[in-house]
């Protein structure tokens, strides 16, 4: 089993955006409550938030941090989270059908966010609320004092305004589960108008608008063409989320799914475009893949969570190593596409759906998934190369000509790097992998740093760490050609100096 691989300087896909490397933190079981907040915890700093979990998404080098929703901004009231927090009440939950106490809200997460090195990507309220909300809350966070919302925030001990940068106008809006679910005319009309009204606050945000929920709902792709008609020269990203999981037990399919991601991509490239067309317009808009990850082992356990408790184990999946070679062939799409893709957020970072866990009042630990996004996160910035693959290929039931080599190549110009991620998608054999690299003569390879582990199903647990990257692969270099063997069933990351 050979691939082959042809590497040049020349070859440039685009300069990629760090903030493909964002997650997300959604008011959701233990995320906030548990997961990154915790005052009562032997790690929590003076502000209640856990410092242990700092460290490790510290580590992730995270850019951006989507906050504070997902379904639960779609009938969230901001002014509940903000002000003395023994005035803030205690509300029903409708998303997620909890209790929220509301003790964290967007001035306590904007702090931890700096202290973990991120920047807010902020959420309104499109669902249960509108134009208003959304325009107070852009005064409130980012304008920086002599009006009504700013004085408030000064009053209440932020005298500097946080000036959130990246908006999302509203969550999922397409979805008939969304809180104020809307047809595309609807959103369309309410996201322009929203839009102006926040940017008449500030100028210097960016916008995005609600794509569709995943690329199988009935009204994708016309939901982005209709809500672009209207929003087109408003905002500057359109947003994509996708979820997938290996329902079928079938590995060589579920593997695969990271092509139904590519296609998903180009498919609202291409609608951006074809409304830029029908504009005349010679603004192009990019894209935010703002939700994205492996979700389905938890969804049974959630059927059983008691409603109305307050941060309940929702959404808690336990991923696997198999699921950590999805979420690395995720993060190659998410590179091969850098010249259109700016923004991804893995959905989450904590308990839900994350690569992190924590025990309520005792220990976090790394998922399996934890590591390619690491990899991803800290080698995978530069320029996005586009490399000439020569792969074998196989058929499963869903897609046919599946490389079995999926690969993305970054190329560190200042600091003189190259980087190739491979998965070897091959489940029984291992794949010899020959690359040309002459255009990086004096480049030596620096580490080959392999995750692979037997067993498709191993997990991490609080107190064992099964899947681990080790960095004895045998990556080796001469006179110009790279040959490494890939393990079967693995993910590689082989770095040049
Ligand atoms: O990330 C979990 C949920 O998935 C989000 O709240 C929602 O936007 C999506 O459906």
């Amino acid at each position: 089993n050979k691939a082959k691989m042809i590497i040049d300087k020349a070859f440039r896909i685009s300069e990629i955006d760090n903030r493909i490397y964002g997650s997300f933190i959604e008011h959701l079981g233990r995320a906030v409550y548990g997961g990154i907040y915790e005052p009562d915890h032997p790690a929590a700093d003076g502000k209640g938030f856990r410092e242990d979990v700092k460290d490790l998404i510290r580590a992730l080098n995270v850019p951006i941090i989507r906050y504070p929703g997902g379904n639960f901004v779609s009938g969230y009231n901001w002014e509940d989270g903000v002000g003395p927090v023994k005035d803030r009440p205690r509300r029903l939950e409708l998303a997620w059908r909890t209790t929220e106490t509301n003790e964290v809200g967007l001035n306590e997460f904007a702090g931890w966010a700096k202290g973990a090195g991120a920047e807010v990507m902020m959420a309104v309220n499109l669902g249960t609320r509108g134009i208003e909300a959304a325009r107070d809350l852009v005064e409130y966070s980012n304008h920086p004092g002599g009006s009504y919302w700013s004085d408030l925030r000064i009053k209440h001990g932020y005298s500097e305004p946080h000036r959130f940068k990246t908006w999302c106008l509203g969550n999922e809006m397409d979805g008939p589960w969304q809180i104020g679910h809307k047809t595309a005319e609807e959103y369309g009309r309410l996201a322009l108008e929203t839009a102006k009204a926040m940017r008449l606050v500030d100028p210097a945000i960016e916008l995005v608008a609600c794509g569709s929920s995943n690329s199988t709902m009935p009204t994708f792709p016309q939901w982005e063409a209709t809500t672009l008609e209207h929003t087109y020269e408003a905002v500057d990203y359109i947003s994509l989320h996708q979820y997938y999981g290996n329902r079928d037990q079938d590995t060589a399919n579920y593997l695969a799914l990271s092509l139904d991601m590519d296609h998903f991509i180009r498919t609202v490239a291409s609608t951006c475009d074809y409304i830029q067309a029908k504009k005349r317009s010679k603004k192009r808009i990019h894209l935010s893949f703002d939700e994205w990850n492996v979700w389905f082992h938890s969804n049974e356990a959630d059927r059983r969570i008691e409603p109305w408790t307050i941060a309940p184990p929702q959404l808690e999946d336990v991923y696997n190593f198999e699921d950590a070679l999805l979420v690395g062939s995720m993060l190659i799409s998410l590179l091969r596409h850098a010249d259109r893709v700016k923004m991804a957020c893995l959905a989450q970072l904590v308990n839900v759906i994350a690569p992190i866990m924590t025990e309520n009042g005792g220990r976090s630990w790394k998922q399996t998934i934890y590591y390619p996004y690491l990899h991803a996160s800290v080698y995978g910035r530069g320029v996005s190369l586009q490399p000439v693959v020569d792969s074998p290929k196989y058929d499963s039931k869903d897609f046919t000509d599946v490389p079995y080599l999926d690969s993305a190549v970054v190329y560190g110009e200042e600091a003189e790097t190259l980087t190739i991620f491979a998965v070897n998608r091959h489940l029984s054999e291992a794949l010899t992998l020959d690359c040309d690299v002459r255009s990086f003569e004096g480049y030596a390879v620096a580490e080959h740093l392999v995750l692979a582990h037997d067993d498709l199903k191993a997990v991490n647990t609080a107190s064992e760490e099964q899947v681990k990257p080790h960095a004895r692969g045998d990556a080796s270099l001469d006179a110009g050609m790279l040959t490494a063997r890939l393990p079967k069933a693995s993910w590689n990351v082989i770095r040049l100096e």
